[in-house]
């Protein structure tokens, strides 16, 4: 398909929240938030992609990215993060693909970069546990997005992941454990994936008004903000 084909289709078949552009890097497909009150336009313009290009990511952004991860807050600063890095169908790709649900595989196979992330469950003096080990990797994985936005990246993060056989391949044991896959990479090639998913990527985003989860006085008492 041709751009100007690519265009057509696009425009006339996806919802008025759904467009495309030209960026630098190609064409990138937005789907952006319908905000029910202005944010930063990276956040509006965040989403997760499954129409990933074979572009290769360079050695300087991958590094930023994990500087971006670095930065994250974490409880008593224990950054109990780790990443396992697959890069352009390597060995280390090959093991963390081969662990992803079927239906992860279907598109995630077109990413150039897959990313297994890892919790350590104790605190680094092994003494105690870190109960908040998993909020902290979540945390470093939204730094890590963020940056990766800022560099025209898609990232999209699995649960759909053997965890039993991921600790197996990459030998990972306690306190260590795994938690989730990045997929990352450019935007591209959305006609290359199986038509169901195709259709996903043009599903609205949507998200449970503010008013649902923010409270006051009393845990399920609607905030008067909103
Ligand atoms: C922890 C976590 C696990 C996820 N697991 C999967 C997955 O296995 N497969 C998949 O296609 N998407 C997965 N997603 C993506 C979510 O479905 C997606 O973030 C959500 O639908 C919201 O869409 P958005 O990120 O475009 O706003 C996961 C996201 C997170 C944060």
């Amino acid at each position: 398909m041709n751009l100007e084909e690519f265009f057509k289709n696009q425009v006339s078949e996806t919802p008025f929240s759904l467009f495309i552009c030209l960026i630098e890097k190609g064409i990138t497909m937005k789907n952006n938030a319908p905000i029910h009150f202005p944010i930063h336009p990276m956040l509006e313009e965040r989403w997760s992609t499954r129409a990933f290009s074979d572009e290769k990511i360079s050695r300087e952004t991958l590094q930023r990215l994990f500087e971006a991860a670095r930065w994250a807050p974490s409880s008593m600063n224990q950054q109990p993060w780790h990443f396992i890095i697959g890069r352009d169908k390597d060995e280390s790709w090959q093991k963390i693909f081969s662990t992803l649900v079927e239906f992860n595989q279907l598109w995630a196979q077109y990413s150039p970069v897959l990313i297994l992330t890892v919790g350590r469950k104790m605190l680094e003096a092994r003494t105690e546990s870190n109960t908040h080990y998993q909020y902290d990797v979540g945390q470093a994985v939204a730094y890590f997005t963020f940056q990766a936005q800022a560099e025209n990246l898609f990232v999209h993060q699995m649960g759909g992941v053997d965890f039993v056989k991921v600790s197996e391949i990459f030998d990972i044991e306690e306190p260590f454990t795994p938690i989730s896959v990045l997929a990352v990479g450019y935007y591209g090639h959305p006609e290359r994936l199986h038509e169901n998913i195709q259709k996903l990527e043009k599903a609205p985003r949507q998200r449970n008004p503010a008013s649902d989860f923010v409270f006051e006085g009393k845990f399920g008492n609607k905030s008067t903000l909103f």
